[in-house]
C-alpha cells in the first residue's frame, strides 16, 4: 500500500496520507509527500491542492520509534518547504489530531480547514524535544507570542474552536473535513485568492520581560525540564531573527535534544503507558458494555467513583445506607458541576444531562440492571464481603463486580461469592474523578470476561488502567510502603522531614513523603499502621514518631498542623516543635542520631522502591516493568522525564544497585536489605528491566 496517493478531482488535487496508525511522518510519508507535491506543482491541470489524511486522524507526529536513529530524507522541514513555496494554494484539511509534526505540516499549507472535533497541538516537549520543522516561528506568526509558546512549551494542544479563534483554523467542518476542505479551494479560486505563507507573515514584536515572564511560568510548570525553556530560546530567536535562521536554530535545538537522557525518558513513558493500558490475552473485543454501572459506598471514594462514570456518559445507581451520607454525596456531586459551569469546563445541557444519569437511594434493589457495580465501602474485609454478598444477590447473574480497596485481598473478598468469577479489583485513587490511574486487579478467579471488561472501562472512564496481581497494596502502594518504612527511618536515625522532602522535590517528586502525609491526612496513615502492628517488625513497630504527632493532635493539612504548620490559605512551614519531637523520641529510645546526606537519603528512597518492584516483577504481580513506571508516573507523581522507577534503575545499573543494597544490608540487616533475585541477574549478567 502507497503511503501517499494523489487524485485531480476538476482542478482541484487530493493528496492522502494513508499509513496506519496515526499517519506519522515516517520516511515513507515525507518521501510520498514530496513527490506528491511536487508533481500537483508541475501539472498544468491542477489549480489547487487539499492534503488529507485516511482514517481516524491526520498526521499525528513524527514516528517517535525513529527518534534517536540516523535521520532519512527527506526532512519534514524540506516538505513543508516545498509545500508553503507552492504558487497554487494548498490547504490542508485537518480531522482527528494534527500534533507536533503534523501540525508543523499544516502549518506549512497555505490554510487550514479543521473538523469541529479536531485536536491541534504541539506536544513535542512532553517527549523532551521541540518542533523541529518551524513549528514555533510559523505558529507564533499566526496565533501570537502567548498562544505559540503555551502549545509548544506547555505542550497542550487545543481544541477546533479555540484553533479558529486564535487564527490557526481558517475554517471548521461539522462533517466530512475533505469536502468542505475541496469547497474551500474552489472557493478561493474563484474569488482569485492566492498563496497565504506563514513564513511571509509578520512577527509580533515583544518586550523581553514577555518572554522572561514565560521562562518563569514553564520554569515553575515543568520543573526540572529543559525542552519548555528550549521552546522559549526558538521563540526568542523567530523575534530577533529572520525566518530561515529561527527555523535552522529551532532545528539545531531539536537535534541537541532528542538524544537527551530526558527525551529517552519522556519516549519510554510514552511507549510504556501503551503498553502497560494493553495487558495480553485480553482483547478489548471480548469486554462486556457497561450501559449502566453502580456504585455502593457514597464515602468520598464512591462519590468520586460515580462522578467518573457520569463524566463518561454512563448513568450510575448510588447506593448507601446512611441517608445523611447519601445527601451530603449528592451534594458535593452537584457543587463539583456547577462549579464546573462555572468555569467553563462544561455547559448546564451537560450538567443536568449528568443530574439525570444520578439515582441515589437507600437501596440494593435498584442495582438490578446495572451491568457491573463497584464496591466502595470503609476498608474493612468484614464489611466489605457482606456488602459484596448484598450486591451480588440483587445483580443479574452476568452482571460485574468491583471492589474498591487498596490492600484487602481480592480472593478473600470474592470467597463467598456464587459467582466470584465476576469479580474483580478496580483500585480507584482519590480524588478519583481527577486522578488518572486505576490498578484494576486480577483474582484468582477471574474470568477473562470481567478482567476485559475493566480493561476497556477504564479507557472509557479516561483513566490510565494498568492490570495487576493480588498482593497487599498491589504494586503503587506495595512500593510506597517499602519507600515510606526508609523515610521514618532515617527519622530516627538523623534527618528532619524536610531534608528527606526537598531530597525527593529536588529528584523532581511533586511533594515529599511528608508532604504526602499531611495532605492525605495522618489519621489515615496511623490507622493503617495500628491494623497492621501485628505484622510488622520490631523496629517498624517501635518507630513510633507518627504515634507522638498523631497523639499531639496534629493530623495534618486539614488541622493545620502535622509534620509541617500550615497557615489559613495552607501555606506550609518547618515547626520546631516537630524536629524537637524527633529529637527528643530519638533520645528516650537510646537511638544516637547522625548527619544523613541528601545522597543516602535519595538512595534509600528509590533502591528501598526499586527493589520491590523487582520483587513484584517476579512474583509476577506486575507483568512487566512498563507497568510499574505507567503506575508510578500517574499515581505517584514520579517524575516523568526519570521515565518511573523501573527506567530509573536501567539508567543506575543493576550492580551499583545491588552494591548499595548490600551497603545498607551491612547496617540495618538484611531483614530490611535483601536484592530482589531479578535484580541479583541482572547484576551477574549485565541485564536490565527494559530492552536497550
Ligand atoms: N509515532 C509512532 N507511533 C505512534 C505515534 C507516533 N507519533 N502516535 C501513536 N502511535 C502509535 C501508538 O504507539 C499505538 O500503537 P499500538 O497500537 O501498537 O500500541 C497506536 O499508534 C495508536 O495510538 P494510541 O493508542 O495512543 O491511540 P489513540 O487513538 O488513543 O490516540 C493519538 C491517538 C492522539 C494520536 C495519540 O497516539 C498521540 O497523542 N500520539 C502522539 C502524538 C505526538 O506526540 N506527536 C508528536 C510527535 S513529535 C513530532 O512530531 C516532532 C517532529 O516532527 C520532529
Amino acid at each position: 500500500m502507497q503511503a501517499v496517493t494523489s487524485t485531480l478531482s476538476g482542478n482541484i488535487r487530493a493528496i492522502v496520507i494513508d499509513h496506519p496508525p496515526v499517519n506519522a511522518t515516517s520516511q515513507a510519508v515525507r518521501a510520498g509527500l514530496l513527490q506528491a507535491i511536487e508533481q500537483a506543482v508541475g501539472d498544468d491541470e491542477t489549480q489547487a491542492i487539499v492534503i488529507a489524511c485516511a482514517g481516524a486522524t491526520f498526521v499525528a507526529g513524527a514516528d517517535i520509534k525513529e527518534f534517536g536513529k540516523p535521520p532519512l530524507d527527506p526532512h519534514l522541514s524540506e516538505v513543508i518547504h516545498a509545500i508553503e513555496s507552492s504558487a497554487k494554494p494548498v490547504v490542508a484539511a485537518i480531522h482527528g489530531s494534527a500534533l507536533g509534526g503534523g501540525l508543523e505540516l499544516a502549518l506549512g499549507c497555505h490554510y487550514r480547514v479543521v473538523d469541529a472535533q479536531a485536536r491541534l497541538g504541539l506536544p513535542e516537549s512532553t517527549l523532551g524535544i521541540i518542533p523541529g520543522a518551524g513549528g514555533i516561528p510559523r505558529l507564533l506568526r499566526l496565533a501570537g507570542i502567548d498562544k505559540a509558546l503555551d502549545m509548544a512549551a506547555g505542550g497542550k494542544p487545543i481544541g477546533a474552536a479555540e484553533a479558529l479563534e486564535a487564527g490557526v483554523a481558517d475554517a471548521l467542518a461539522q462533517d466530512d473535513v475533505r469536502a468542505a476542505a475541496i469547497a474551500f479551494a474552489q472557493r478561493l479560486l474563484a474569488q482569485g485568492q492566492g498563496v497565504r505563507r506563514t513564513r511571509e507573515l509578520p512577527a509580533q514584536a515583544c518586550e523581553p520581560q514577555v518572554f522572561e515572564a514565560a521562562r518563569a511560568r514553564f520554569q515553575a510548570s515543568h520543573r526540572g525540564q529543559l525542552a519548555p525553556q528550549a521552546c522559549v530560546d526558538v521563540a526568542v530567536r523567530s523575534v530577533a531573527s529572520s525566518f530561515e535562521d529561527s527555523v535552522a536554530y529551532g532545528r539545531e535545538r531539536f537535534r541537541e535534544l532528542v538524544t537527551s537522557p530526558q527525551a529517552q525518558a519522556l519516549r519510554h513513558a510514552f511507549f510504556a503507558e501503551r503498553v502497560a493500558t494493553k495487558p495480553a490475552g485480553l482483547p478489548a473485543e471480548d469486554a462486556a458494555p457497561v450501559r449502566k454501572a453502580g456504585v455502593v459506598g457514597a464515602g468520598t471514594m464512591g462519590t468520586g467513583i460515580a462522578m467518573c462514570f457520569l463524566n463518561a456518559g454512563i448513568p450510575v445507581v448510588l447506593v448507601e445506607q446512611n441517608e445523611k451520607v447519601l445527601a451530603s454525596s449528592v451534594e458535593t456531586i452537584g457543587k463539583t458541576y456547577r462549579n464546573d459551569v462555572a468555569k467553563g469546563r462544561i455547559t448546564e445541557a451537560t450538567q443536568r444531562a449528568r443530574g439525570d444519569a444520578l439515582t441515589p437511594t437507600l437501596q440494593y434493589e435498584p442495582l438490578r440492571d446495572c451491568d457491573l457495580v463497584v464496591e466502595a465501602v470503609f476498608e474493612d474485609m468484614g464489611i466489605k464481603r457482606q456488602v459484596l454478598a448484598s450486591i451480588e444477590e440483587n445483580l443479574r447473574p452476568d452482571a460485574l463486580i468491583a471492589t474498591n480497596t487498596s490492600f484487602l485481598d481480592i480472593d478473600a473478598l470474592a470467597a463467598g461469592l456464587r459467582r466470584p468469577e465476576n469479580v474483580v479489583g478496580m483500585h480507584f485513587f482519590s480524588p478519583a474523578h481527577i486522578m488518572k490511574l486505576l490498578e484494576n486487579v486480577r483474582g484468582a478467579r477471574s474470568s477473562p470476561r470481567a478482567l476485559a471488561t475493566t480493561q476497556a472501562l477504564g479507557k472509557r472512564l479516561g483513566k490510565v488502567a494498568v492490570m495487576v496481581g493480588v498482593s497487599d497494596g498491589f504494586v503503587g502502594n506495595r512500593m510506597l510502603a517499602r519507600r515510606t518504612r526508609e523515610c521514618y527511618f532515617m527519622l530516627e536515625e538523623g534527618a528532619l522531614p524536610e531534608q528527606v522532602d526537598r531530597v525527593l522535590c529536588e529528584f523532581g517528586f511533586p511533594m515529599g513523603q511528608f508532604q504526602l502525609n499531611d495532605l492525605a491526612g495522618l489519621d489515615v496513615a496511623w490507622r493503617n499502621r495500628q491494623s497492621r502492628l501485628d505484622r510488622l517488625s520490631e523496629r517498624e513497630a517501635a518507630c513510633n514518631i507518627l504515634d507522638e504527632i498523631v497523639a499531639a493532635g496534629r493530623l495534618g493539612q486539614k488541622t493545620g498542623a502535622g509534620f509541617y504548620t500550615y497557615d489559613a490559605q495552607r501555606k506550609r512551614s518547618v515547626d520546631p516543635a516537630i524536629s524537637e519531637l524527633i529529637v527528643r523520641n530519638a533520645e528516650r529510645r537510646g537511638i544516637t542520631r547522625r548527619a544523613i546526606s541528601d545522597d543516602e537519603i535519595l538512595e534509600r528512597c528509590l533502591y528501598a522502591m526499586i527493589n520491590e518492584g523487582a520483587l513484584i516483577l517476579g512474583e509476577g504481580v506486575a507483568s512487566r516493568p512498563e507497568d510499574i513506571d505507567t503506575i508510578w508516573l500517574n499515581g505517584y507523581g514520579f517524575p516523568r522525564w526519570r521515565g518511573g522507577p523501573m527506567f530509573h534503575a536501567d539508567q543506575i545499573g543493576a550492580a551499583r544497585i545491588c552494591e548499595r543494597i548490600r551497603h545498607y544490608a551491612s547496617q540495618a540487616g538484611e531483614l530490611y536489605w535483601t536484592p530482589a533475585p531479578l535484580l541479583l541477574a541482572q547484576a551477574r549478567d549485565g541485564g536490565a528491566f527494559h530492552a536497550r
